[in-house]
């Protein structure tokens, strides 16, 4: 729907004001008052934000309060009604998700001789992974992986856990040319160079890309690879919860069909968790931008086994999802809009941010524009501020109009012309900073359990930069593929048990409503084959 004769007035407002912005210098706020912008409007700050996670290994700590509920909820699993022996498969490694970590995680494995089985909840691709439009990683001649070390933990205000951005910096070259190798093609000058972008808070350019389907191209090349080696993936499957030997060894993992409901129990002497985050929870409301499946069941169900999680209270916002069109409520607008120079813009047609500082302190910025009454509301009472894109065309005289060419192609199918018009955003839930805690391999603290990817925390502490989603989900997948082969030479697992499920629905409210993982967002009723488990 382009926009209505209601919007006309701002839209002019915005017009009017471009030449006199396009010659104004914004400064980058300094570290005091980031903090204070943060403290006032950043959503995490919020006094009902975080509750303390009512038991298990990080009992007390605080967590966004719509993954506690989750967290405290009964399983949908009934232990009691569940047959283990024998089980219906029995694999070296089990890989949960089908998203870039799930698949990478599969074909390193896979390539160390493991016996892999990849299941994924919807389909093979059905992933944030697919929706991400840049990868960093420090390939140009500037840069560093010492500079992209800094860079990552600045952005994190200093809560990063330094050996895994160590890690993921020192592998970000090589993981651009693996992916070139399986025939990705990045964005190249007519001299040969990558063409570098940046995001905010980069000193230097260092996102790749392709078009701006980045993440849809390297998942391409992923799938392709995975039939080119046979490794078929089981869809349709998630993981209801995980299964502990005698010992405490994770040995592998209870997936339910999602359209019949039964059970099918998978022995594995080692399972890589990469099911990514937790968007479609929508904390405070908030709409997001993240891909159906990502319900926060890989968080439920690792912590109920026993891993340690970390930063679960920080949620990324990313500032610019789409306001209008309504049917693109919470979308996501590439943040490349702004590093390729477009204009927050208020109500009155002033810029109020420096548009390249970090995800949080933009985000922060657009929600106190709008409590402070200068944003534009829509007719069904929405608020968002203006992303003045018509500037990048002025700016580049027409040139990047290809680096947002599927962005630009989503807007026209409603009749708005991004380059001669801006786009309506306010902030929507992009990215879950903390997760399960992991080491450089991807190792939980629990035997036998690796995480990849969204699920695990602790790379980018309480604030991600944009690029680095990619480039830790393809470093941490690999690893975590790597070392779980490796593991899964010398191990052999015991008898499967669901011990800590019975443990864990002692403890649950027993008065919650609901039950975990959810598996589906609760959009609608829940499909009763699903609250239910029983057994083929
Ligand atoms: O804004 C974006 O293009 C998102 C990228 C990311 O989350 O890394």
């Amino acid at each position: 729907m382009a926009y209505l004769p209601g919007f006309h007035p701002a839209l002019s407002r915005v017009a009017a004001t471009r030449d006199h912005r396009m010659q104004e210098n914004m400064e980058p706020l300094d570290p005091e008052a980031k903090q204070a912008l943060l403290r006032q409007f950043h959503p995490d700050h919020r006094a009902d934000a975080s509750r303390p996670i009512p038991f298990g290994p990080n009992a007390g700590e605080p967590c966004a309060r719509e993954l506690v509920d989750l967290l405290a909820a009964s399983s949908r699993v009934d232990p009691a009604r569940v047959r283990l022996d024998p089980p219906d498969d029995d694999v070296d490694v089990l890989v949960i998700g089908g998203g870039g970590a799930g698949a990478a995680a599969a074909l390193v494995a896979a390539a160390q001789g493991a016996r892999v089985l990849p299941a994924t909840k919807l389909r093979l691709g059905d992933s944030n992974t697919i929706m991400a439009t840049g990868m960093a990683a420090a390939t140009g001649p500037d840069d560093s992986p010492a500079a992209h070390f800094l860079d990552t933990i600045g952005g994190g205000h200093f809560s990063n856990v330094p050996e895994l951005v160590e890690a993921m910096v020192l592998d970000g070259p090589s993981i651009i040319a693996w992916f070139e190798d399986l025939g990705v093609m990045f964005d190249r000058s007519a001299d040969g160079n990558f063409v570098l972008g940046t995001a905010g808070g980069y000193s230097r350019r260092r996102t790749h890309s392709c078009r701006d389907n980045t993440g849809l191209e390297m998942m391409r090349v992923l799938r392709d690879e995975l039939l080119t080696r046979h490794i078929p993936v089981l869809e349709f499957h998630p993981a209801v919860e995980l299964l502990l030997d005698e010992t405490g060894r994770c040995a592998g993992a209870l997936l339910q069909h999602l359209d019949t409901g039964h059970l099918r129990v998978v022995r594995a002497r080692a399972t890589v968790l990469a099911a990514g985050g937790m968007g479609r929870l929508h904390c405070h409301g908030f709409p997001t931008s993240n891909h159906y499946g990502a319900t926060g069941d890989g968080v439920v169900i690792g912590y109920r086994a026993g891993a340690l999680l970390l930063f679960m209270d920080s949620v990324q916002y990313h500032p610019t999802g789409v306001v209008w069109p309504e049917q693109m409520f919470g979308w996501l607008v590439t943040e490349r809009c702004r590093a390729l120079g477009a204009h927050l813009v208020n109500v009155e047609g002033r810029r109020f941010i420096y548009e390249r500082q970090t995800r949080d302190a933009v985000a922060a910025a657009i929600i106190g524009e709008c409590e402070r009454g200068l944003g534009v509301t829509t007719p069904s009472g929405a608020g968002g501020v203006w992303l003045d894109t018509p500037v990048i065309d002025r700016l580049s005289g027409g040139r990047d109009r290809p680096r947002l060419a599927a962005m630009s192609a989503r807007f026209r199918r409603f009749g708005i012309d991004i380059w001669q018009e801006p786009i309506l955003v306010y902030p929507t839930q992009h990215y879950q900073n903390g997760g399960l805690r992991i080491d450089v391999h991807g190792r939980t603290s629990v035997p036998g359990l690796y995480a990849a990817g969204e699920v695990a925390g602790g790379v980018h502490g309480r604030n991600r930069l944009g690029g680095n989603a990619l480039l830790d989900v393809f470093v941490f997948g690999r690893r975590a593929g790597a070392d779980a082969a490796r593991c899964a030479r010398d191990v052999a697992p015991g008898r499967l048990g669901l011990q800590h499920v019975i443990d864990h629905n002692r403890r649950a409210d027993p008065d919650a409503v609901v039950r975990s993982p959810l598996v589906l967002p609760r959009y609608a009723a829940p499909d009763p084959r699903l609250s239910e488990t029983f057994h083929a």
